[in-house]
């Protein structure tokens, strides 16, 4: 039986109207957005003033509403609105993977206890439907790892970089321009937003709960005209990549940029494309690529989670409940690294290096080193430094190499 839903809407930005746009263009769906609850009462709104809100209680306190579905861009307040919303009952709906991702525990054990269903597919790969496959499809094969390009902004930036002549500067500025890219970019091309979603994809797909500080993200702001160079001369292109492996019970996770050939799934997601590699035990790797990002596009996902709310659907996180992974302590990976401040190389502390280049005013090495060391604030936030990944991930964990170097000393 289809369950009459009544809507209260939070955030009437891109995606909140977009969700109003759609819901209303389907016909489909036993639903009804019934109140709409946004910040700035000066705004000029699409809609007739009358039917948009300002407190939030008007929801909140509303019997007659079942669902909230919260789309709005802070996260803090977020929290507020879904576990307030927990509390009376309602099922909630969200896009908000940086509210999602710093809260992970907090907001499963409330949902549970007030026995309500809390969907967000939206919040990962936009339009790309990965949650609900990954919880749904994927539930009996055992699953290896899954990587994506899970940041429109960045593979934009990355894409015209790669394609025109143009500085990173002047690509962020059209990014900006055109609506791709947030005033303040940081979330996005730090590598935090990509770092959020794959939280929520190693939660879906290992069943592991993760801390925001315990997954590296590198982001792309460092990216330098001469490291683009690089791999066009080898036909190899620069992606933003959100990666997490298993490897025996231990996942190896981080976002991160990585020099990928025309082999590897994101080779061709090019511009504001998401792409998302699932590798699992019997099926091999599996491609989604759909749109990352946009109005419409986004509120799909959005839709999907209510339509399916219609059938008192809920995440069952069966592999979490069976989860025995653990995050590694360690990995040695392989990087490039590369400087216009030529003495900086020689701190990096690489284990074994296969490439080398040195000039006057550019500098690059490629080797292996530690995962644990790229944390430091040494490598993640000096100007002087690009740190890419290369290749496709070929990864060991250093627990498995000391024991190894321990079995031949013996
Ligand atoms: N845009 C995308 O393509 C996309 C893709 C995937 C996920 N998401 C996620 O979807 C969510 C919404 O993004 P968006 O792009 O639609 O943002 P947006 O265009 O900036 O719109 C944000 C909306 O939230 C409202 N708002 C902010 N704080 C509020 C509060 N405390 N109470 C009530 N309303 C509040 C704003 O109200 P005013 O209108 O009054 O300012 C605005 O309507 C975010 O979590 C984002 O990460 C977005």
């Amino acid at each position: 039986m289809r369950k009459e839903l009544k809507i209260g809407l939070f955030g009437f930005g891109c995606v909140g109207s977009g969700l109003y746009d759609v819901l209303n263009k389907s016909k489909l769906l036993n639903a009804s957005i019934d109140k709409i609850v946004v910040k700035d009462p000066l705004k000029q709104r699409s809609l007739p003033e009358d039917q948009f809100y300002y407190d939030p209680n008007v929801i909140l306190d509303d019997p007659e509403i079942n669902v909230v579905v919260e789309l709005i861009d802070d996260a803090d307040a977020a929290f507020d609105i879904v576990t307030k919303a927990f509390k009376k009952g309602k099922h909630v709906v969200s896009a908000n993977k940086k509210m999602i991702a710093e809260h992970l525990i907090e907001l499963l054990t409330l949902k549970d206890e007030y026995g309500v269903s809390f969907l967000y597919e939206a919040s990962s790969c936009a339009s790309i439907p990965v949650i609900r496959n990954l919880e749904e499809y994927y539930n009996n094969d055992s699953l290896a790892g899954i990587e994506g390009i899970c940041n429109g902004t960045t593979n934009y930036i990355l894409t015209r970089l790669q394609n025109e002549l143009k500085s990173f500067d002047e690509i962020l500025k059209d990014a900006q321009d055109v609506g791709f890219a947030e005033s303040d970019p940081t979330l996005d091309i730090d590598g935090f937003d990509s770092k959020y979603k794959l939280q929520i994809l190693i939660l879906h797909t290992f069943g592991l709960i993760t801390q925001p500080e315990e997954v590296l993200n590198l982001g792309i702001r460092y990216i330098k005209q001469r490291d683009i160079q690089y791999a066009k001369e080898k036909g190899l292109r620069i992606k933003l990549v959100s990666f997490a492996r298993r490897i025996d019970d231990k996942i190896v996770a981080y976002v991160a940029p990585q020099i990928v050939d025309d082999q590897n799934f994101a080779f061709e997601i090019n511009y504001e494309f998401n792409g998302v590699s699932i590798e699992a035990l019997f099926s091999d790797k599996q491609v989604f690529i759909g749109k990352g990002a946009g109005s419409h596009p986004t509120a799909s996902a959005v839709l999907s989670d209510v339509s399916a709310l219609q059938f008192d659907y809920k995440y069952e996180y069966k592999k979490f409940d069976e989860c025995k992974a653990q995050m590694a302590k360690d990995a040695i990976v392989k990087v490039f690294v590369s400087t216009e401040q030529v003495d900086l190389l020689e701190k990096v502390d690489f284990i074994e290096v296969e490439e080398e280049f040195v000039a006057v005013d550019y500098a690059y090495k490629v080797g292996r080193l530690k995962l644990s060391q790229l944390s430091h604030t040494f490598y993640r936030e000096n100007p002087e430094l690009f740190i890419s990944f290369y290749g496709d991930n070929d990864i060991e964990l250093l627990s498995l190499r000391e024991e190894f170097k321990e079995s031949v000393t013996v």
